[in-house]
């Protein structure tokens, strides 16, 4: 079916002021964000968290051998990682599995699962990586990524999950403690022992610092987004701890109708506002409620109900890089697209707007956590002095393109940090490292090995 133009230039115009943000929004953010952070401090009510996290920092020796169990998405994923120091490391043997398979017949993620299934499916996909090894008593660092409330480095309650996970029955209960009692069940118990519980950002940060002592945020943006960082006197205390933001929480920004009707239309309506904006689950979904709009206008192919534009979360934000990557003259990879996921025709001119659509979503999600970025940076360091390391992992940052350079373009154009002070640093397995750095120190630091 062929759509012809109409004035699909003039809605793209109106979309486009919707998601741009200019350097003062920017900037008026950016104070927002750091107020947000200095009210934690004084334990005034804010949608942010600062919950130190004492966790012993890598002093580039570590040794041995431990396992990191990287739980933050639909996708799981098991390492045997062995740590030579000196931020030397080698990763043994990876397993990955989807907790979600149409193949397989399993979804341990939705409501109708239950946490046993969803701890006993983990400790699977340990006994796969290990089945090959005679190992005991191996440390794991657990790599948890939802909002949770950290007792100690091995016990931490889950508050409410995130990126539309629904499994029942482990909201307010001890994730390490499901962990260990599906180790058991799974006759793990004596190979495998959990020495520490620890967010994706504060992994990342781990990582990093095994390798480079200048680190100061760790940071994902993947599928959510969130960033932590060292405070060398936090709270007043003279101690160092790594703060884990929980910064996909933030609500000071008034998103725009989109971002109303995605967020009702969520599974936690109110909750992870910032990270309804900017991260990869969401972005697709922001993307697909704007193409309603922009190609509405030409109503000849909106009969079909069926189609993928209607379906909520149909578009994944990988196909945004599709659409973001077409370098070609007539567009033919976003024509193809057009064709294969909607059954549309599109011309060269529509395929010009949908390129933009995609761009200006994607580069708004650059622009803000650069803002968040900037807003950490201030608070910790008004001159913003001395050489500083964000770590970076995440699909986002990785896979998007143009997503580095619009990081880069807000943070030493508009925020003007200094480039020669300011590095950005992408780990790609950060959070496993950080977590098998993360373990092994938890129990002495050197385990043996070479
Ligand atoms: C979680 C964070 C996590 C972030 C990145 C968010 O949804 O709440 O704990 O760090 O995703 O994975």
């Amino acid at each position: 079916m062929k759509v012809v133009d109409g004035n699909t230039n003039v809605v793209m115009d109106i979309l486009e002021k919707e998601f741009i943000m200019d350097q003062m929004q920017l900037e008026l953010m950016r104070e927002l964000f750091q107020n947000e952070i200095e009210k934690t401090n004084r334990n005034e009510l804010n949608s942010l968290k600062n919950e130190g996290f004492s966790l012993q920092l890598s002093s580039l020796k570590e040794r041995g051998v431990a396992v990191s169990l990287d739980f933050g998405g639909t996708d799981i994923r098991a390492y045997l990682i062995e740590l030579n120091g000196e931020g030397s490391f080698r990763f043994i043997k990876k397993t990955r599995a989807s907790l979600r398979s149409k193949d397989q017949g399993h979804d341990f993620v939705s409501d109708l699962a239950n946490a046993e299934e969803l701890f006993d499916f983990q400790a699977e996909i340990l006994t796969e990586l290990i089945k090959s090894y005679s190992l005991s008593n191996l440390p794991l660092g657990y790599v948890f990524s939802y909002p949770m409330q950290q007792l100690a480095i091995d016990k931490a309650i889950l508050t409410r999950w995130a990126k539309e996970i629904n499994t029942p029955g482990v909201e307010g209960q001890d994730v390490v403690s499901l962990l260990k009692q599906a180790l058991k069940r799974n006759f793990l118990n004596e190979k495998i022992d959990p020495k520490v519980v620890l967010n994706d950002t504060v992994g990342t940060f781990m990582a990093s610092v095994y390798l480079d002592a200048d680190t100061v945020i760790g940071s994902v943006i993947g599928t959510g987004y969130n960033s932590a960082f060292i405070e060398r006197d936090w709270l007043g205390t003279g101690e160092s701890r790594i703060v884990n933001l929980e910064c996909g929480n933030f609500d000071k920004i008034k998103g725009n109708r989109f971002d109303v009707l995605l967020d009702k239309q969520s599974s936690y309506p109110g909750q992870h506002k910032f990270e309804k904006m900017v991260s990869g689950y969401y972005l697709g979904e922001l993307f697909r409620l704007a193409l309603v709009e922009l190609i509405s206008v030409d109503q000849a192919h909106l009969q079909s109900k069926n189609s993928v534009l209607f379906q909520p979360y149909a578009i994944d934000t990988s196909e945004l890089s599709i659409i973001i990557a077409d370098q070609s003259k007539d567009l033919t990879l976003i024509k193809k697209w057009g064709s294969e996921r909607l059954s549309i025709g599109f011309d060269s001119n529509k395929c010009r707007l949908i390129k933009r659509l995609a761009e200006v979503i994607a580069r708004r999600s650059a622009y803000l956590i650069a803002m968040s970025y900037t807003a950490i940076l201030n608070y910790l360091d008004l001159n913003c002095s001395g050489h500083q390391v964000i770590a970076i992992n995440g699909s986002l940052y990785e896979k998007l393109p143009g997503y580095k350079e619009w990081l880069n373009e807000a943070l030493f154009g508009f925020f003007k940090l200094d480039p020669n002070n300011v590095s950005l640093k992408y780990f790609k397995e950060g959070p496993a490292l950080g977590a098998a750095v993360a373990a092994c120190l938890a129990k002495g630091g050197n385990l043996g090995g070479n």
